[in-house]
C-alpha cells in the first residue's frame, strides 16, 4: 500500500465514522420558529429545506432528516438533528426554540348533574351547534350511540377542515365534522390502526364528556346506570389523533394537530396529555396553545395525574385553564365477606357477581413460585411470582407492588384479589376478576384470618354505587405549586375526573388488559384527562351564548364562579383545587371578567424574562422592545384573575401590590363592592373599595395590597377577593406561599 492510498484509506474510514455516529446520534428535535412570516418570499416548505441544508451542510442528508413543516398556524420544522446542528440551530436568527420531541402520556352522566348542570339548563341550541370543539386524543369510536347526529345540520361555514386520511373509518357526520390522525416520524404502530378510529378509548370517552348526545339507560353492567350525556350535546367534534396504542402521544404530532386545528377553525381545544412544567417555547402543548389564543380559541389542559407530590402540576401557561381532577358524591363500595362471616369493606369497580357461595383464599406470600426466576414478589402478586397449582380457583391476597396484580392472579389461574392500598383509596378502578382495594387496616384483618384457619375463605361481591361527600380533589391530581411562573397559581380549578362514566370504544376492553373479555358501549375512567374537558365543555357552553368572547373572558368566567372547596379535605388548599370546582350554569354569569389580550401576555413574557428577539419572533413582529413596552405594574404584571405571592423564606415580611382591571359583561349599571376574607397574619387592602359602571364593556382598574408577616409557621395563607352586586359574585383566591 502507498502513503497516498493509506491517506485515502484513512480519509474513507473516518467519512464511514462520521456516517456512523450520524446514524447514531441523530435524534427528533423541534426547531420552533414563531409566527408564520408576514410576507413569504419562498414557500416555507421550502426555506425550511434550505434552512436544513445550510446547517446540516449536505442536501441528501438534509432532505432524509427533514420529517415535519409546520406551516398552517405557526412556523417550525421537525428534524432529526445532530448535538452540533442543534447548537448551530439554537443560535440561528430567527429560531425562537430548538428541542427534543419527547413521547408524553395520556394524563358521566353523573358528573354533570353533581355540577348543578341538569339536562333541564338552560341552552342556547343554534349557538351550539355553532360551536366546534378540537380534541387531541387517541381517535374517536364513532359508532357510539352518542355521536349520532341527529337534528345537526351541516357544519357551520367557518369549519375548513375535513376527514381526509382517513383510511377504512367513515365515522364521520355532523356531529364528528373532523378527523384526521397523525403520525409523521414512524408508521403507525402494530397495535394501532391507520385510521382516527380509538383503539384505547381515552378520546371517546373524553369527546362524549364534551359533545356527546344524551343516551338513556348507560351503565358498565348496571353500575353507574343514568343517562350518559356531553356538557353541550350539540356541538361539533374535530378529532386529531395524535396518541397512538402502544407507543403514546409524540411531540411532533401533537405540534401538527395544532398547526391543523388553529388553521381548521376550531372555536376550543381540549387536551388531556401530559405537557411539561418548564420554558413555555420547549413545550408543543404551550406553543400551540398560544398560537391559538392568537386566533382567539381556549385551550384546556389537564394537570396531571402525579399528584399528591408538591410541584407536580403541568400544563401551566398562563394562556390554557389547568384542571384538577375532584371527586363527586358518587363513589364505589365493594362488600367482601369471610369464611368467619366478617364482612369488610374494599373500594373497586367489580362487574363480576360471584358464581360460587365462597372460595378458598391464599395470600400471595403463601403461594410463591420457588423455581420462578421472575423479578418481584409473590407477596405482590408481580408477574409469574405465583405458583399456578397454589392459586388456581382461589382469591389471592395481594400487597401493592408494581401494579397488574389483577391480571398476574388471573393469568395464574385465581378466581379473585383483594389488593391492599397504600395510597389514599378515593378512586375506584376495574379490574380483569373479581377484585376490590382494601385499606390497611382491612388487609390486617385479612392476614389475621388467613393466620388463624387452616382452610381460609373468602367472597366479593358485586360493587354498589354510594354517596359520599363531595367534592374533593383526588390523591392522584397533581398539585401545585407552579414551577414555570411562580406568580401564577395553578391548577387554576378543578373538574370531576373520578370514576367518569361515558362512552368507549368497542376495540378495547374495560381495563384495556387482553386478560379482559369484557366490552361496553360505556366505561369508568379516572383522571385529569376526565376533568378537563368537563371544563373544554363549560367553555363550549358559554361560547354558545357568547360567540365573541375571547379566550381570557371565558377562561376568567369559569374560574371566578367556581364552587369553594375545603382546605379541611385537601391540605394542599388551592395547590390542589387552584379558584374550586367548575359551576357550569353560573360560569355563564360572570359578571365582571379580568381579560388579557396578546400584548399583555408579552408583556408579561418580558418581566418573566423571555429576550426582546424570542418574543418578537413569537408574534411575527418586526421587533419587540420590552423596555419600550414598559414592565407592565404590579407584582405578577398579568391581569389574572387568581392570585399568587411566593415568598423567599420565613425571615421576609409578606408585602406586594398587585393591579388589575375589570371588564363589566354583566348589567350595564350597577355597583360592585370588595369582600375580603384573610386570615389573621395577613392584611390585604383593595383600592379602590368599589366599582360603578355605567355601560357593558366598561373597564375599571383596582389594586390589592398584601402585607403581612412573615411565614415561620404556616407554609402558606389563602385569602379571597369577592367583587359582588346584586346579581354576581365574581371570586379569586389569593394564595400566599414560603418556597422552601
Ligand atoms: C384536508 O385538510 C388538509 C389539511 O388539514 C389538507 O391538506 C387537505 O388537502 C384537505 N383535503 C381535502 C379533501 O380537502
Ligand atoms: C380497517 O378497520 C379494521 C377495524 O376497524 C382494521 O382491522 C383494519 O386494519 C383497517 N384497515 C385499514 C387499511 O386501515
Ligand atoms: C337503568 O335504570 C332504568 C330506570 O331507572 C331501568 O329501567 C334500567 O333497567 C336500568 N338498567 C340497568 C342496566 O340497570
Ligand atoms: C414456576 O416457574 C417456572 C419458571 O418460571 C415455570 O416454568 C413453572 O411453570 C412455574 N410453575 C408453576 C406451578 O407455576
Ligand atoms: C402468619 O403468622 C406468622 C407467624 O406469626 C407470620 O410470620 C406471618 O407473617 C403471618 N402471615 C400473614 C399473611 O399474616
Ligand atoms: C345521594 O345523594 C343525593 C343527593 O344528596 C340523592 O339524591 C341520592 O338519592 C343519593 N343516592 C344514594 C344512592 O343514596
Ligand atoms: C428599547 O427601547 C429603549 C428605550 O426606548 C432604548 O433605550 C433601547 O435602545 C431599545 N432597544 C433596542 C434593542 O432597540
Amino acid at each position: 500500500m502507498k502513503i497516498s492510498d493509506i491517506i485515502v484509506f484513512l480519509f474513507l474510514l473516518q467519512l464511514q465514522l462520521i456516517h456512523g455516529l450520524d446514524e447514531n446520534e441523530r435524534q427528533t428535535y423541534i426547531v420552533y420558529m414563531g409566527d408564520l412570516p408576514k410576507i413569504q418570499s419562498t414557500p416555507l416548505m421550502e426555506s425550511h429545506s434550505n434552512l436544513l441544508s445550510q446547517v446540516i451542510g449536505n442536501e441528501k442528508i438534509a432532505r432524509e432528516s427533514m420529517i415535519h413543516s409546520y406551516r398552517r398556524s405557526f412556523n417550525a420544522l421537525a428534524a432529526r438533528l445532530l448535538p452540533e446542528e442543534v447548537k448551530k440551530l439554537s443560535e440561528m436568527k430567527g429560531v425562537v426554540s430548538v428541542f427534543p420531541s419527547q413521547v408524553r402520556n395520556l394524563h358521566t352522566t353523573r358528573s354533570w348533574n353533581f355540577l348543578g348542570f341538569p339536562t333541564t339548563a338552560r341552552r342556547n341550541i343554534e349557538g351550539e351547534r355553532d360551536v366546534i370543539v378540537g380534541l387531541l386524543d387517541t381517535g374517536i369510536w364513532p359508532s357510539s350511540p352518542s355521536f349520532n347526529d341527529k337534528g345537526l345540520g351541516p357544519p357551520p361555514s367557518k369549519w375548513k377542515g375535513n376527514c381526509s386520511n382517513v383510511g377504512n373509518f367513515t365515522g364521520c357526520n355532523n356531529k364528528i365534522i373532523g378527523a384526521r390522525y397523525y403520525r409523521v416520524e414512524d408508521s403507525p404502530p402494530f397495535s394501532d390502526i391507520p385510521s382516527p378510529i380509538d383503539v384505547v378509548g381515552h378520546g371517546t370517552h373524553t369527546a362524549s364528556t364534551i359533545a356527546g348526545d344524551l343516551f338513556h339507560g348507560a351503565s358498565l353492567y348496571g353500575l353507574a346506570n343514568g343517562t350518559a350525556r356531553g356538557g353541550v350535546p350539540s356541538a361539533r367534534l374535530a378529532i386529531y389523533k395524535v396518541c397512538w396504542s402502544g407507543t403514546g402521544c409524540t411531540d411532533t404530532d401533537i405540534l401538527a394537530a395544532f398547526d391543523d386545528a388553529i388553521s381548521d377553525g376550531v372555536d376550543l381545544i381540549s387536551v388531556s396529555i401530559g405537557g411539561s412544567s418548564q420554558n413555555y417555547f420547549n413545550d408543543p402543548i404551550a406553543i400551540g396553545a398560544f398560537h391559538a389564543m392568537r386566533k382567539g380559541i381556549l385551550t384546556s389542559c389537564s394537570g396531571g395525574n402525579d399528584g399528591p407530590n408538591e410541584g407536580s402540576v403541568v400544563n401551566v401557561a398562563p394562556w390554557v385553564i389547568t384542571v384538577a381532577a375532584s371527586a363527586t358524591d358518587r363513589s364505589f363500595r365493594t362488600m367482601i365477606r369471610l369464611g368467619n362471616g366478617r364482612k369488610l369493606t374494599g373500594m373497586s369497580i367489580n362487574t363480576y357477581s360471584p358464581k360460587k357461595k365462597i372460595y378458598p383464599l391464599i395470600s400471595g406470600a403463601d403461594a410463591g413460585n420457588a423455581s420462578s426466576i421472575a423479578y418481584g414478589y409473590a407477596s405482590a402478586c408481580d408477574y409469574l411470582t405465583l405458583d399456578t397449582n397454589k392459586v388456581h380457583g382461589k382469591i389471592v391476597y395481594c400487597l401493592d407492588g408494581m401494579g397488574g396484580q389483577d391480571e398476574n392472579v388471573k393469568a395464574s389461574g385465581g378466581s379473585g384479589a383483594l389488593i391492599q392500598s397504600y395510597t389514599e383509596m378515593d378512586t375506584a378502578f376495574s379490574f380483569v376478576l373479581p377484585a376490590a382495594h382494601i385499606t390497611m387496616s382491612t388487609a390486617d384483618i385479612v392476614t389475621k384470618y388467613i393466620n388463624s384457619t387452616k382452610k381460609p375463605r373468602a367472597i366479593i361481591y358485586k360493587s354498589v354505587a354510594v354517596n359520599r361527600s363531595a367534592p374533593f380533589v383526588a390523591d392522584f391530581s397533581s398539585r401545585g405549586p407552579n414551577d414555570a411562573s411562580v406568580k401564577i397559581l395553578k391548577p387554576d380549578l378543578a373538574a370531576p375526573g373520578v370514576d367518569i362514566l361515558a362512552a368507549y370504544t368497542r376495540l378495547s376492553t374495560v381495563t384495556g388488559s387482553t386478560e379482559d373479555d369484557r366490552y361496553t358501549d360505556f366505561n369508568m375512567m379516572s383522571g385529569t384527562s376526565m376533568s378537563c374537558p368537563h371544563v373544554a365543555a363549560t367553555a363550549a357552553y358559554i361560547k354558545s351564548f357568547r360567540p365573541d368572547w375571547s379566550p381570557s373572558a371565558i377562561k376568567s368566567a369559569i374560574i371566578t364562579t367556581t364552587k369553594q372547596m375545603s382546605p379541611l379535605r385537601n391540605q394542599e388548599a388551592e395547590f390542589a383545587y387552584g379558584a374550586g370546582q367548575v359551576n357550569p350554569a353560573k360560569a355563564m354569569h360572570p359578571g365582571l371578567v379580568y381579560e388579557i389580550d396578546e400584548l399583555s401576555y408579552i408583556r408579561f413574557l418580558c418581566k418573566e424574562g423571555y429576550s426582546d428577539d424570542l418574543l418578537a419572533m413569537i408574534v411575527g413582529d418586526v421587533k419587540v422592545n420590552c423596555s419600550q413596552l414598559r414592565p407592565p405594574p404590579g407584582y405578577d404584571g398579568i391581569n389574572y384573575p387568581t392570585f399568587q405571592l411566593q415568598v423567599a423564606s420565613g425571615q421576609h415580611p409578606v408585602s406586594a401590590v398587585y393591579h388589575r382591571t375589570v371588564t363589566n359583561v354583566g348589567t350595564a349599571k350597577t355597583t360592585y363592592k370588595v369582600f375580603v376574607n384573610s386570615p389573621k397574619g395577613l392584611s390585604i387592602r383593595v383600592a379602590p373599595s368599589t366599582l360603578k359602571f355605567e355601560h357593558l364593556n366598561q373597564k375599571k382598574s383596582f389594586k390589592v395590597i398584601v402585607k403581612g408577616t412573615p411565614l415561620r409557621l404556616m407554609r402558606m395563607f389563602s385569602a379571597e377577593i369577592t367583587w359582588r352586586d346584586s346579581a354576581h359574585s365574581v371570586r379569586s383566591p389569593l394564595v400566599v406561599f414560603r418556597s422552601d
